[in-house]
C-alpha cells in the first residue's frame, strides 16, 4: 500500500516539476524582494532623487551621531550637556596680542573649545584694529566668535626689558569683552550664561568648562602652576548651619589674605550677576596682584562663591606660561631681505 502511494506519487511528480520548480522559483524571487526592502540600497533604489539624497543624508548623520557618542563616552563628558539646547553659553573674553607665538597659543585654546558645547569665544587683540591673522584664524576655527580689538595705551604698555609684574595685562580687552556683552543683552533682565577670562597661554581641560557651566553668582576651583607654587585654590569648609559647603579663605604662597586670592583663571561669573554690577570692570590702577581680587569684590562676598572641582580638590587649568620664541636667526635673515616666513604664516 505504501509502495504503491510512493510509485504514484513519484509518477505524478514527474509530471508536475516543471511546473513545482516555477512555483518555488517564484516564492524565493518574492523573498529575496522583501529582505532587500530592509537594505539601504534597496530602500534607496525604490525613491525619488530628493528623497534618495535626503535619506543618504540621514544615514551619515546617524553614523556621526555614533562615532560622537563614543567620542564623548570616551571623554566622560555626559551626553545631555550636547543635547540640552538650553545649556547656559559659556563666554569666554581672551586678550591677546600679536607675537610669534600668537598663532599656536590660539590654537591650543581652539582644539579645547571645540569640544565644549555652547560655548561663545569673545577674542579681543590688543592691537588699534583687527589683525588678518586673527580673523582668518577665527573664520576657520569652527567656533561661535566675538573679535574685538582695544589697544593698550603705550603708558600701560609692557616693555621687552620689563619684569611682567610691572603693568598688569590685558585689563582694557578684557573691559571691551565685558562691554560688549552688556550692550548684547541690554534688552534683556535676566540673560542665560556664565563668563570666564580665559587667557591665551593658559591650559585649560575640557572638564573645566563642566564645571562653571551651572554657576549662579561667582564660582571657583584651584589653579594649577600659578604664584610660584604647585596650586594655589581655594580653602573649602562645611557650612556651619549644615547647608553644603563654603569657600572661607584661601591657600596660596602669596598674600593669602587678599580678599580673593585667585588667579584670573581660577573664577567665573554668572552673566546676570556680571551685568546686573553696572560697575563690575577690571582697573589699571588695581594694586599689583590684586586685580582679580579688587574685580570679585564688586560682585560677591566670600561666603557666596560657589566651589566647584570636587570641592577644590581637582586641578582643572594651569597658569602655564609659554617660552618667548628665540628669533636671533630670523632677525639676522630680515635684516639680510630673506625673512623665513615669506609668504607663510606662522
Ligand atoms: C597673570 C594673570 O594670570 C593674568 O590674568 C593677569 O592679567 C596678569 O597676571 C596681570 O597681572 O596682569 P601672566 O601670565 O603674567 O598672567 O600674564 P600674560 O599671560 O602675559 O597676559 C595675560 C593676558 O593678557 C594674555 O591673554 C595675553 O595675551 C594678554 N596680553 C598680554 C595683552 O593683551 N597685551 C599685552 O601686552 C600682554
Ligand atoms: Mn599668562
Amino acid at each position: 500500500m505504501v509502495y504503491f502511494n510512493l510509485y504514484f506519487l513519484k509518477r505524478r511528480a514527474r509530471k508536475w516539476w516543471p511546473y513545482l520548480a516555477i512555483l518555488l522559483l517564484l516564492i524565493i524571487g518574492y523573498y529575496e524582494g522583501v529582505f532587500h526592502q530592509f537594505s539601504s540600497s534597496s530602500v534607496l533604489d525604490s525613491v525619488d532623487d530628493q528623497s534618495r539624497s535626503t535619506m543618504k543624508e540621514v544615514f551619515a548623520l546617524q553614523r556621526q551621531v555614533r562615532l560622537l557618542r563614543s567620542v564623548l563616552k570616551s571623554y566622560s563628558i555626559p551626553e545631555r550637556e550636547y543635547s540640552d539646547v538650553l545649556l547656559p553659553t559659556i563666554y569666554v573674553i581672551t586678550p591677546t596680542y600679536a607675537r610669534p607665538v600668537q598663532k599656536a597659543e590660539l590654537t591650543r585654546l581652539k582644539t579645547v573649545f571645540l569640544h565644549v558645547p555652547a560655548l561663545h569665544w569673545i577674542v579681543v587683540e590688543d592691537a588699534s584694529q583687527n589683525s588678518q591673522l586673527v580673523s582668518n584664524f577665527l573664520k576657520s576655527s569652527g567656533l561661535t566668535y566675538t573679535h574685538l580689538h582695544q589697544p593698550t595705551p603705550d603708558e600701560w604698555k609692557l616693555k621687552d626689558s620689563d619684569p611682567n609684574w610691572r603693568k598688569p595685562r590685558g585689563v582694557l580687552q578684557r573691559n571691551a569683552g565685558i562691554k560688549w556683552l552688556r550692550r548684547k543683552f541690554m534688552q534683556e533682565s535676566n540673560p542665560r550664561g556664565v563668563v570666564y577670562f580665559a587667557d591665551d597661554d593658559n591650559t585649560y581641560s575640557i572638564e573645566l568648562f563642566q564645571e562653571m557651566r551651572h554657576t549662579q553668582t561667582v564660582s571657583v576651583w584651584p589653579v594649577g602652576l600659578v604664584g610660584d607654587v604647585m596650586v594655589e585654590r581655594p580653602q573649602v569648609s562645611v557650612h556651619p548651619k549644615g547647608e553644603g559647603h563654603q569657600v572661607t579663605g584661601w591657600l596660596t604662597g602669596w598674600k593669602p589674605n587678599r580678599p580673593f586670592a585667585t588667579d584670573m583663571a581660577g573664577f567665573a561669573v554668572n552673566l546676570a550677576l556680571l551685568l546686573k554690577k553696572s560697575k563690575a570692570e577690571f582697573s589699571l590702577s588695581s594694586q599689583r596682584g590684586f586685580l582679580e581680587s579688587d574685580f570679585l569684590g564688586n560682585l560677591v562676598k566670600l561666603n557666596n562663591l560657589e566651589p566647584k572641582a570636587e570641592l577644590c580638590t581637582m586641578v582643572y587649568v594651569w597658569h602655564t606660561r609659554t617660552e618667548k620664541a628665540n628669533m636671533k636667526h630670523e632677525e639676522r635673515l630680515r635684516r639680510a631681505g630673506k625673512p623665513t616666513d615669506e609668504g607663510i604664516e606662522v
